[in-house]
């Protein structure tokens, strides 16, 4: 067992299968008290097991470290503060949070719910504000936290999931806000994209063939879908921003997987135009149409993706 994070306590959200189980084993290696989280619920949301979160838990115990269970659903404002005392009752504190808990639902945007986007912009996005609103009270307490959030390509490159990439857009907003909040609490607030072959990209599997026979999806970019690899190597970029090391980092957005570490740039604004300070009331829209394709619109007009 290393000891970049003796001494720390921290919360896995969604970590009895996949990316978050790799994490929670990678961050109780370097000697962090784990609180693993998970109502192992199936791919959808349905269901709901305790065998993975207890799984992961025995794992940790039987490599020399220390977890607890919890079961709890992120989604869930008391069951997130739930969690939150968990790692408090259980170990006395709470430095790092890792909001990974997900789910997937399929479908395009007329196939999409209400239940389907209320359960998937709850257990990503609702469950990543809920869990950091309990934990935050905590880490300013202590004047030290690291949370990680778990963003996906996808808040930047869509791949027809509405409802999910709104979720993730949404988290990674949430991450530029609360590290702007929380920087002279010795708190810092980054999020990972990640990318590993799991349970939540073999859902998605068949729908991808789907997408290349409508032309949405290139051949290219579904064969580095199919090359995604083990979930375990996400996890040493999440132990560094957990560890001392990264103190100085905070508002980034990282991709990390494969072998692979990148940061994204921060969006800003490129091309601007200002009305004449003189001129009254709101700007004509006839004025528009000739001024915004020679400056505002003189560069991309699509999405890079599109
Ligand atoms: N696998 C990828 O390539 C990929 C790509 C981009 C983003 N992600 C993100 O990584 C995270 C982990 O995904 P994964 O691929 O390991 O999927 P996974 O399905 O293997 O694991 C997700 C875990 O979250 C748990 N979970 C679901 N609802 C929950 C809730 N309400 N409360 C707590 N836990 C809950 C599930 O039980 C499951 O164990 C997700 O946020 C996902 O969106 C994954």
């Amino acid at each position: 067992m290393g000891d970049l994070l003796a001494g720390r306590v921290a919360i896995v959200t969604g970590s009895g299968r996949g990316i978050g189980r790799g994490e929670a084993l990678a961050l109780a290696a370097e000697g962090a008290k784990v609180v693993v989280n998970d109502p192992g619920v199936e791919g959808d949301g349905h269901g709901g097991s305790m065998a993975p979160a207890d799984e992961v838990v025995a794992a940790i115990k039987a490599a020399g470290g220390e977890a607890v269970a919890n079961y709890d659903s992120v989604a869930d404002w008391k069951g997130a503060q739930r969690l939150v005392q968990t790692a408090v009752d259980s170990f006395g504190r709470l430095d790092i949070v890792v909001n990974n808990a997900g789910v997937v639902r399929r479908g395009f945007m007329d196939e999409l719910t209400e239940e389907d986007f209320d359960l998937v912009v709850g257990v990503h996005l609702k469950g990543t504000f809920a869990v950091c609103r309990h934990a935050v009270p905590v880490m300013k307490a202590q004047r030290y936290g690291r949370i990680i959030n778990t963003a996906s390509n996808q808040f930047t490159l869509p791949k027809g999931r509405a409802a999910y990439a709104a979720a993730k857009g949404g988290i990674v907003s949430l991450t530029y806000d609360l590290a702007w909040e929380l920087q002279n609490d010795g708190i810092t607030v980054n999020a990972v994209a990640p990318f590993a072959a799991t349970r939540m990209t073999a859902v998605e599997g068949g729908r991808d063939a789907e997408l290349v026979a409508k032309g949405l999806l290139s051949q290219r970019r579904l064969r580095q879908t199919e090359a995604r690899t083990d979930p375990a190597m996400v996890a040493p970029m999440v132990v560094y921003l957990a560890s001392d090391h990264a103190a100085h980092v905070t508002g980034c957005v990282f991709r990390a997987g494969g072998g692979k570490i990148g940061q994204y740039c921060h969006p800003v604004e490129v091309r601007t135009i200002f009305r004449n300070e003189a001129a009254e009331g709101p700007w004509p829209v006839a004025e528009l149409i000739d001024l915004l394709p020679r400056t505002v619109l003189s560069g991309e007009t699509k999405a890079p993706h599109i």
